[in-house]
């Protein structure tokens, strides 16, 4: 398969702060690519570089075999290249049906097709019900969804999702899994996907970028880049050793199972050093509840204060580990 996007040697600093750095990667056409991280790994600024939205410092970004860093937002779009933003930003004041328009317009100029192509969109999101409803009325799951769907009106040719799934359920997210699953399959539709929720990553990526401090750490089958060391080391913290021998979780036989792997829970009140804020919620692999753990304690994973894991287990693979508001 040709390579529909390429980025070379991509660079961008924020006065100081190097938020991308020499990052390369291919996407093929019909490929959907995981563009994994931990906060601040410069994962969305690559969206921003690639969609337009700030020039490069260095680096060239083909699409479809044209040069096309430096162009503007609007003509990247019409290359074929549509977004969604990780901080919503819908049209507030116009309904559901128009915000999904104002993307079908680029391709069908007539409004009776454009709102045929809105409605279209809309009901493969789910959303076709609300299509009358203020933006502004919407849940942020839902506003998620209307982002995917202004950005799919576009009739992109890549779709460049960023974080679309957080907040949302367990089966909510297994519905838009199965709604990417089938643009890609049945209409091509090739896809980056920046994500935390990882059971999303390894369902639908074939192929995943790791970024550390702006640059790539690490690449390829989900299941080899879940395991390299320098990827569990980045998101957890690990020294190699405890990677090797992991600290047994008493808690993990009795309540731990596979199919918790999306389910956020709240710190237990019992947890010492666990985020306190109802706002914060935390999410371990091994052990489901600190409460449930020998220590039941929670720490940061980093120096980020966003990112905690369980003390008491040392999961084998990354799964969610990024706090989430309350809903
Ligand atoms: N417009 C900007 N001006 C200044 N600094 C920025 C800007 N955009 C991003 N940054 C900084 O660049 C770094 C990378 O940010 P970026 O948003 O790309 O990370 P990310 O991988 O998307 O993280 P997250 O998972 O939290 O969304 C961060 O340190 C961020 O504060
Ligand atoms: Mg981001």
């Amino acid at each position: 398969m040709p390579a529909l996007l390429e980025v070379a040697g991509l660079s961008k600093r924020f006065r100081g702060l190097r938020a991308v750095q020499n990052v390369s990667f291919e996407v093929r056409e019909g490929e959907i690519v995981g563009l994994i991280g931990p906060n601040g790994a410069g994962k969305t600024t690559c969206f921003n570089l690639i969609a337009g939205a700030f020039p490069a410092d260095e680096g060239t970004i083909r699409f479809d075999g044209r040069p096309i860093h430096g162009l503007r937002p609007d003509l990247i779009c019409a290359a074929g290249i549509g977004r969604t933003f990780q901080i919503v930003k819908p049209f507030a004041g116009l309904s559901v049906l128009d915000n999904v328009m104002v993307g079908a317009l680029l391709r069908e100029k007539a409004p009776r097709a454009a709102r045929a192509l809105s409605l279209q969109t809309l009901e493969k999101l789910g959303l076709a019900a609300r299509r009358d409803e203020l933006a502004s009325a919407l849940t942020l799951p839902d506003r998620k969804r209307l982002e995917v769907a202004r950005a799919l009106a576009t009739r992109p040719k890549l779709l460049l999702l960023d974080e679309v799934m957080a907040g949302l359920r367990p089966t909510e997210c297994d519905q838009i899994i199965a709604v990417f699953r089938s643009l890609n399959r049945s209409e091509g539709l090739t896809i980056l996907l920046i994500e935390h929720v990882m059971r999303a990553v390894m369902a639908l990526a074939g192929r995943i970028v790791v970024l550390h401090h702006g640059e790539v750490i690490a690449r390829g089958a989900p299941q080899e880049v879940v395991r390299d060391p320098a990827v569990l080391e980045c998101y957890l913290g690990l020294p190699s050793g405890a990677r090797s021998s992991p600290a047994p979780c008493r808690a993990a036989s009795s309540r731990c199972s596979p199919s918790a792997a999306a389910s956020w829970a709240p710190p237990s009140s019992s947890c010492s050093t666990s985020p306190r804020s109802a706002s914060r919620r935390w999410w371990c692999r091994r052990c489901c509840t600190p409460s449930a753990c020998s220590t039941g304690v929670a720490s940061p994973s980093s120096s980020s204060s966003r990112t905690w894991r369980c003390r008491s287990s040392s999961p084998a693979t990354p799964t969610c580990w990024k706090t989430a508001a309350s809903p």
